[in-house]
């Protein structure tokens, strides 16, 4: 199983200040930042693109941990890895040809994930499993931060987690969405190393000491 990591959302940061959210990061003593990007269609909200995350680039060493929420991931994947993403995530029910992107997004030199919303059954990622460095499991439907944990999900990382293991798989499993000290470490308790976390990490009055509770 692969060392754990929070990767703090921006969507939970101040629009008007990215920089200042980044440096925010970077002070709790993290290494990753995720960032969630929405297209409006594939999900009811519209948050930014390749050109804030270009902008962004020069000022961090920060691993940028690209979510994207499109319907048509696979025609933006040559932008975001221009614009210095590390690694994209895509969904497997967006529409596109799966397999098809998460070459393309390997062969642009990034790793590449597969997410699933809450309500997909987890047997749809097994063609994926062996070409991705990361399976994302949504714990609320994606469109906006702020929401509550769906426990339901636990089942499919549970899943997923003995799929890995039956492989003998080396990807990462990250949860997305409602995620604090209790519902992480319920994921954790179920298998997950990576936690994204916007609300709870940028409100936690020790933000440090918020990362901690989930990795140590
Ligand atoms: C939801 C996004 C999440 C979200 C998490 O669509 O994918 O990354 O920003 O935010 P919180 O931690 O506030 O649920
Ligand atoms: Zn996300």
């Amino acid at each position: 199983m692969p060392s754990a990591v929070v990767a703090p959302s921006l969507l939970a940061a101040d629009h008007g200040d990215f920089a200042g959210g980044i440096r925010t990061i970077e002070e709790a003593g993290l290494g990753w930042v995720h960032l969630d990007i929405m297209d409006g269609h594939f999900v009811p909200n519209i948050s930014f693109g390749p050109q804030v995350i270009a902008a962004l680039r020069p000022r961090t060493k920060l691993h940028f941990d690209v979510h994207l929420m499109l319907t048509h991931p696979d025609r933006f994947v040559a932008a975001f890895a221009q614009a210095g993403a590390e690694r994209l995530t895509v969904h497997v029910e967006a529409d596109h040809d799966v397999a098809t992107t998460l070459a393309a997004i390997k062969a642009a030199g990034l790793q590449a994930g597969i997410a699933m919303n809450p309500d997909t059954d987890p047997r749809r990622l097994l063609p994926y499993l062996d070409d991705v460095d990361l399976a994302l499991c949504m714990t609320v439907f994606p469109g906006f931060g702020g929401q509550a944990f769906m426990p339901a999900v636990l089942e499919s990382i549970r899943f997923l987690t003995a799929e890995r293991t039956r492989r003998g798989a080396g990807f990462r499993l990250e949860v997305d969405g409602g995620i604090n000290t209790e519902t992480g470490c319920l994921c954790r308790q179920a298998g997950a190393d990576t936690f994204v976390a916007g609300t709870a990490f940028f409100k936690a009055p020790d933000r440090r000491a918020f990362a901690q509770s989930l990795t140590a």
